[in-house]
Formats: structure tokens, C-alpha cells, sequence
């Protein structure tokens, strides 16, 4: 059997989102996957179509993602037409200044890949400043662990 491909996308300003991409493709690793962690700024737009799960994570900045993955989402506009992104499992994340904000910036993610590229978004995950390490990544991975088992139903 083939082994699923899972893309984990993220931006980080100072380190947080990315801490919780490595912890959620922790959470992930498993003989049935092949894993691929990626900075948005690195992502080569035309590659999304060959994963089977696509995760998405960014600070909240504005309430919003930040600019770098907001490009990544206009850019996959290419894949909007053929709906090529369509009934892919889809995981969504961000690290905010407070959950408020951090709602909104996974609204936004939820809106692009479940409401436009009509993937399958599994309920977002949000990290607060402040928040201890330890704990925030037990989560990340449950999340991963969920991520893989939405794919396999
Ligand atoms: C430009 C900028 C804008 C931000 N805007 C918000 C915001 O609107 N709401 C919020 O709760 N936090 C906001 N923050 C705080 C970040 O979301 C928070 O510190 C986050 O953990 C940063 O993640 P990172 O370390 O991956 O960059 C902002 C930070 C920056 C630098």
C-alpha cells in the first residue's frame, strides 16, 4: 500500500506556530504517512494537489493570517477551478496574543479551504501567549493523532 502525504504549512514570526507544526507532525508520524513540514514562504503552490491531508497554520496577526500564508491561499486559486483541493482532509491552527483574535484568524482558514476548496477542515486548534509548552504541544499531537484518523474514515 502507499503511504498517505500529509503537508504541514506553516508561518512563524517568532517561533510559536512553528512549534506547534512540529508537535501536530509528531502527532502524526506513523508508518501509513509520509510527512512533509514546510515554511509558506518555501511551498512550491503547484505541489498541494499530491498531498491527502493539508495543514495550515499561522500567527494571528489582525485577527487575520499573516501575509505570508495569505499568499499561499490566493495563489492556490490555480487548484479553485478544477477542485483539485476538494474532500481532502484540511487541519487549521494558529498561536494569538488571545483566543478572541486567534477564533477569527482560524475563521479565515476555515472559509478558504472548507467553504472555497471545499475540503473536509477538521475543528481548529489555537495556542495563547502565555500558555505552557508542555500543554500546548499534548494538544498539538491529539490533533495530529485526529487528523490521521479523519483521513481513514
Ligand atoms: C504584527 C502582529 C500582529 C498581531 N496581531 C494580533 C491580534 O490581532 N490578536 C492577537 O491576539 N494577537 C496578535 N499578535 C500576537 C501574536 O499572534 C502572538 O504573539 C503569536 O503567538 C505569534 O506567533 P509566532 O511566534 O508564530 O509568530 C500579533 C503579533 C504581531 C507581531
Amino acid at each position: 500500500m502507499t503511504s498517505k502525504r500529509v503537508l504541514v504549512l506553516y508561518y512563524s514570526g517568532s517561533g510559536n506556530t512553528r512549534k506547534m507544526a512540529k508537535a501536530i507532525a509528531e502527532g502524526m508520524r506513523s508508518t501509513a504517512v509520509e510527512i512533509t513540514l514546510e515554511e509558506a514562504e518555501r511551498l512550491d503552490i503547484s505541489s498541494l494537489p499530491n498531498y491527502d491531508i493539508i495543514v495550515m497554520g499561522s500567527p494571528t496577526y489582525f485577527s487575520n493570517v499573516s501575509w505570508q500564508m495569505k499568499k499561499v491561499i490566493d495563489e492556490s486559486i490555480v487548484h479553485y477551478g478544477g477542485g483539485k483541493l476538494k474532500g481532502k482532509v484540511a487541519g487549521i491552527f494558529t498561536s494569538a496574543g488571545t483566543s478572541r483574535d486567534g477564533k477569527d484568524c482560524l475563521k479565515m482558514l476555515e472559509l478558504a479551504l472548507g467553504f472555497h476548496h471545499k475540503m473536509k477542515v477538521v475543528e481548529g486548534i489555537l495556542r495563547v501567549d502565555g500558555e505552557s509548552d508542555r500543554e500546548v504541544e499534548k494538544r498539538c499531537q491529539e490533533y495530529g493523532k485526529r487528523l490521521l484518523k479523519e483521513m481513514e474514515r
